[in-house]
């Protein structure tokens, strides 16, 4: 049985849908806080079972029987390392033979400071003494498509990445290799950065919006102290747009830069370009 954790979140979801192209749906295990969310999965004939990163007793129970487990990192920044140690100790409990973990690109060396959590993860995971892979994933492109639209509005993108070359894929194609690692063998061991094929920067991203969309954008970068405050007064908690104040800074290092082709390898295609997000989101 594969179990695949965070299930119902964005990524898990498209795991699943790439997963059921190779793998039975009754050898498919999806592990989620809240079984009401998963019915579209267990009408597929998936098996369903609560678990929450921060209860230990459902996640041992969750975990019966299991011999590969992606485990997507958690959601609640702050929360990770003691949320995902027990996740670990559930697997070592339950017998979990492989664990795939979706880390971030370049960890052990990256700038941005959510490497801390996942840096403790990963040292968590060879702790286990239970086979893992890392996938370390670069930035989603969808996180900045939201910004398209009012961009569009203002005639004004705003980041703090500089001329920072930022390899990003589309979930989707982050999933594909997700689920290729975790439904196929030879992956014990190996540390897989993965990003876009095609690197950019704030402002390649909105001269494509132009271009695209027949209406002047202009790229405005800003301080990291001023981007968190510009997106504090749109409303974003403090904390998240802290995180991604402190994500665009790392960005302007190249922290979210990587040409090592990793990711189009995995899903055996070029990953999706950037042009093809901006069409969809447009
Ligand atoms: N590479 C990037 O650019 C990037 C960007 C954002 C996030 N991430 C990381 O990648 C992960 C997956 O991305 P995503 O887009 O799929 O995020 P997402 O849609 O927010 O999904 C997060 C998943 O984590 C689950 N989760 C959160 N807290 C939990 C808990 N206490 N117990 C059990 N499950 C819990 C959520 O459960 P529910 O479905 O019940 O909410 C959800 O399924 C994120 O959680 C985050 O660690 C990466």
């Amino acid at each position: 049985m594969i179990a695949i954790t965070g299930a119902t979140g964005q990524l898990g979801q498209l795991v699943i849908e790439h997963l059921l192209k190779t793998v039975p749906a009754d050898q498919i295990v999806a592990i989620v806080r809240h079984p009401a969310k998963a019915e579209a999965l267990s009408q597929q004939g998936i098996t369903v079972r609560q678990g929450d990163y921060t209860d230990p007793a459902t996640l041992t129970t969750a975990l019966q029987g299991v011999e590969k487990l992606l485990l997507i990192s958690s959601s609640e920044v702050g929360q990770r390392e003691a949320q995902h140690q027990n996740v670990i100790n559930a697997a070592k409990a339950a017998g979990v033979k492989f664990i795939a973990y979706t880390s971030l690109l370049h960890a052990d060396r990256s700038p941005l400071g959510l490497h801390v959590e996942h840096v403790a993860t990963e040292n968590a995971l060879a702790a286990s003494g239970i086979p893992y892979a890392l996938l370390r994933n670069g930035w989603y492109t969808e996180n900045y498509l939201a910004s398209v639209p009012p961009a569009l509005e203002h005639g004004v993108f705003i980041g703090a990445a500089g001329e920072g070359k930022i390899a990003a894929a589309p979930r989707a194609d982050y999933a594909a290799a997700a689920a290729r690692v975790i439904a196929s063998e030879g992956h014990s061991g190996k540390v897989y950065e993965l990003a876009g094929d095609n690197a950019w920067t704030l402002s390649e991203l909105v001269a494509e919006v132009s271009r695209q969309s027949g209406k002047t954008v202009s790229y405005q970068n800003l301080s990291e102290a001023d981007i968190a405050a510009a997106l504090k007064s749109v409303g974003l908690p403090a904390g998240l747009a802290d995180m991604l104040a402190d994500s665009d800074a790392g960005a302007a290092k190249g922290g979210l830069f990587d040409d090592s082709h990793t990711l189009s390898q995995l899903i055996g295609r070029p990953t999706t370009p950037l042009s093809q997000s901006i069409k969809a989101i447009l």
